[in-house]
């Protein structure tokens, strides 16, 4: 058997890994080394125990505040440790995270294949998201396997002369976690939530987190969102504040105690998903998020100058809109007003995945390994390459 080891330490890896996680261990050909590094606690924590995972390995690197180069020693550090007793034939790292570099450094450092799931992404803007688009860059570098969710980002890894034969087009697994999750319905711990999702009423769901969104642009944010408020009084505004503290101290001044607007603390992920099925509108400036709402037919605004993610834009159900204060209230205000406006943008559309990234993914680690062969590859059906390329910014 083959020991394989996923490498996770925030909140979207847990949601993004934990479909391989259950794949691999389904597998008779691997043994599943499941390390986390703590990067995240409690929304790390909170995946977790949804999918019913117990790491083998905890490092518990948190620190409050903590630095992007403490994060990177204290992780390379424990993982090397681990690498040295435990000796996997591959680890997984997923994304763009410091997580995930650092695994994907520690491992390269001792000879240990990397394969990196959700390669290829490219805003090609270097400084946004900071530190994302270098980070995802460095692991290219030095990664095996390369699993690309879309046609679109194997383009990007072709052209900067990653070898087609590395490259394996899965889907993005999130949307093997969002299938499981939706149809389960959970219900919500806090019974508020519930009234307010069986209200009928409009909702807007809001999240914001990215580190170059940090200071002045949240607090615009926060104050779009007070006006937004004020002028739709019959709408309800539900914002999980992420746990970051430079979000809340953005934020809180701007919008606390706003009658319509319900903050919480981070969702369990079948509560949160389940509210942007229940969503008129998403504001956000996530990842994730720009991959799960339009999978369920939810016009999403970006909080952002660019996107690693144009699929979705070019389909015309996520639309970027940056951070200007004035522009986040026209945006949500059009779509909460002109009907023509909201169906253009309210179509369900599957560019990221088909439920099935899983099960590609332990396939073409079987075949880099020399114990299996990949299978059909996830066809996102896009169309123009060039038209995405023009959707990466505004
Ligand atoms: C990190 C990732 C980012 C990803 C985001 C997802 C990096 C550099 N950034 O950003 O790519 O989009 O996660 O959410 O890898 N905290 C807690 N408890 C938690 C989580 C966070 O207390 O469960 C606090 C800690 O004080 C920590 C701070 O949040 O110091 C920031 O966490 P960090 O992982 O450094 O950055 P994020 O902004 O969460
Ligand atoms: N999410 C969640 N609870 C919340 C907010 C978000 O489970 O309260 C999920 C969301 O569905 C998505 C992921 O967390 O899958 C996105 O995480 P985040 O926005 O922190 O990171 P990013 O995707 O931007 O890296």
């Amino acid at each position: 058997m083959k020991k394989i080891m996923p490498i996770y330490g925030t909140r979207p890896e847990a949601i993004k890994v934990a479909p391989i996680v259950k794949a691999l261990k389904e597998a008779d050909e691997f043994e599943c080394v499941v390390v986390v590094t703590g990067q995240h606690r409690e929304m790390l924590d909170q995946v977790n125990e949804l999918f019913g995972i117990t790491p083998d390995y905890d490092l518990d690197v948190i620190q409050p505040r903590q630095t992007l180069n403490g994060l990177l020693t204290k992780t390379i550090a424990g993982l090397d440790e681990i690498f040295e007793k435990e000796k996997p034939d591959a680890v997984v790292v997923q994304g763009d995270t410091t997580t995930s570099t650092a695994g994907a450094i520690a491992a390269f450092y001792r000879g240990i294949p990397v394969v990196h799931a959700e390669a290829g992404l490219r805003s090609y803007d270097i400084f946004s998201p900071f530190p994302e688009e270098a980070n995802r860059k460095l692991t290219s570098q030095i990664a095996s396997l390369h699993l690309a969710p879309t046609s679109l980002s194997k383009r990007n890894l072709e052209r900067e002369t990653f070898k087609g034969s590395d490259i394996v087009i899965t889907g993005n697994s999130v949307i093997d976690a969002l299938l499981t999750v939706v149809e389960k319905k959970v219900p919500f711990s806090d019974p508020k939530l519930e009234e307010l999702v069986s209200s009928g009423k409009r909702i807007v769901l809001v999240t914001t987190h990215r580190r170059e969104n940090q200071g002045e642009p949240m607090r615009g944010i926060g104050r779009a969102l007070a006006k937004l408020s004020n002028a739709e009084p019959d709408v309800e505004f539900i914002l999980p504040l992420h746990r970051n503290p430079a979000v809340r101290e953005a934020l809180l001044p701007e919008i606390d105690g706003l009658p319509n607007v319900t903050l919480t603390e981070p969702l369990a992920y079948g509560e949160f998903t389940r509210i942007i099925d229940a969503s008129t509108v998403v504001l956000t400036d996530s990842g994730g998020v720009q991959e799960e709402a339009p999978s369920l037919g939810k016009p999403v605004l970006v909080m952002r100058l660019n996107t690693e993610r144009p699929e979705a834009v070019a389909a015309g159900t996520v639309r970027l809109i940056g951070t200007d204060e004035k522009r986040i209230f026209d945006s949500v205000s059009e779509l909460l007003h002109d009907e023509a406006a909201y169906n253009e943008m309210a179509n369900a559309v599957n560019p990221y995945g088909d439920g099935k990234a899983s099960e590609r993914t332990v396939a073409a680690i079987a075949e880099l390994l020399g114990v299996g062969s990949r299978i059909e590859e996830f066809d996102s059906k896009l169309s123009d390459p060039d038209d995405m390329m023009r959707a990466t910014s505004i």
